[in-house]
């Protein structure tokens, strides 16, 4: 089962990514009304430290990134730019010590938002670092520093097997951020993308894919009917580079 796969199987108890829930407590809803294909109490045993982290995901989408991580060769990396405090980051190094994970934020964004997403008032770093400090093994690193400068002055050779870019959602970032990852990308490695149910990470997100045509298969598509669902957030893409 590839990752794309994985997203496809996950199901959902009492609601869709298109219908809200009607019943049951919103702490359930990500944790016990969803149902991984694989492994399912596994992932829920393994990755129960996430329910500390304030986030802007789910537990679907962290129990697909701890798989797509852990499917990875060893010589390949996961790369998370946008961190926050950790929940994407974490949800891949957890249960992967022998994974290269690596981590980029310069904490720059004051999250604010309309929506009910329970934010927390208070500076992301110390607490991402605290709970880096508690999971990381020797081959997980953390780069302060804006995706541009990580990718100029860092990144160098090393293959990305796994890519999340979850930073600055604006179209000419979100394409940046994939161009920038683009010859790092490891063929058959695996982009995700969130924020798809916003105009700017989609169309950034099309216009990509047009401009690598057959480089890249879209393998995994799914908007939410609302921001902060409990199936894969505010929507999700996957894609996949060829060999
Ligand atoms: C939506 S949050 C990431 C959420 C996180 N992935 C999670 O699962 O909870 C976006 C993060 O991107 C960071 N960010 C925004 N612009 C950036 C940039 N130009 N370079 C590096 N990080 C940036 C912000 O500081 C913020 O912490």
């Amino acid at each position: 089962m590839n990752p794309a796969e994985f997203a496809r199987a996950i199901q959902f108890q009492g609601f869709s990514p298109v219908t809200l829930p009607s019943q049951g407590e919103p702490e359930h809803w990500e944790w016990q009304d969803t149902f991984l294909p694989e492994h399912d109490s596994g992932f829920k045993t393994l990755l129960a430290p996430l329910q500390a982290i304030p986030k802007l995901s789910t537990f679907a989408m962290a129990a697909l990134i701890n798989f797509a991580v852990r499917q990875m060769p060893s010589q390949q990396c996961f790369l998370n730019i946008g961190t926050w405090y950790g929940y994407s980051f974490l949800a891949g190094i957890i249960g992967n010590p022998t994974k290269i994970c690596i981590g980029v934020d310069n904490f720059s964004n004051d999250i604010v938002s309309t929506l009910n997403l329970r934010l927390p008032p208070s500076d992301p770093e110390p607490h991402f670092r605290a709970w880096f400090d508690q999971q990381r093994s020797p081959m997980h690193a953390f780069f302060k520093l804006e995706f541009r400068d990580y990718f100029e002055l860092f990144h160098q050779n090393m293959p990305i097997g796994v890519y999340f870019y979850d930073a600055d959602h604006a179209y000419a970032a979100q394409y940046e951020g994939l161009a920038l990852a683009h010859p790092c990308l490891a063929p058959g490695a695996w982009i995700l993308v969130d924020d798809i149910n916003e105009e700017g990470p989609y169309r950034a997100t099309l216009d990509f894919l047009q401009d690598h045509r057959n480089q890249y298969t879209l393998a995994f598509e799914q908007k939410t009917c609302c921001n902060g669902h409990p199936s894969f957030w505010n929507g999700l893409m996957l894609l996949q580079k060829q060999c």
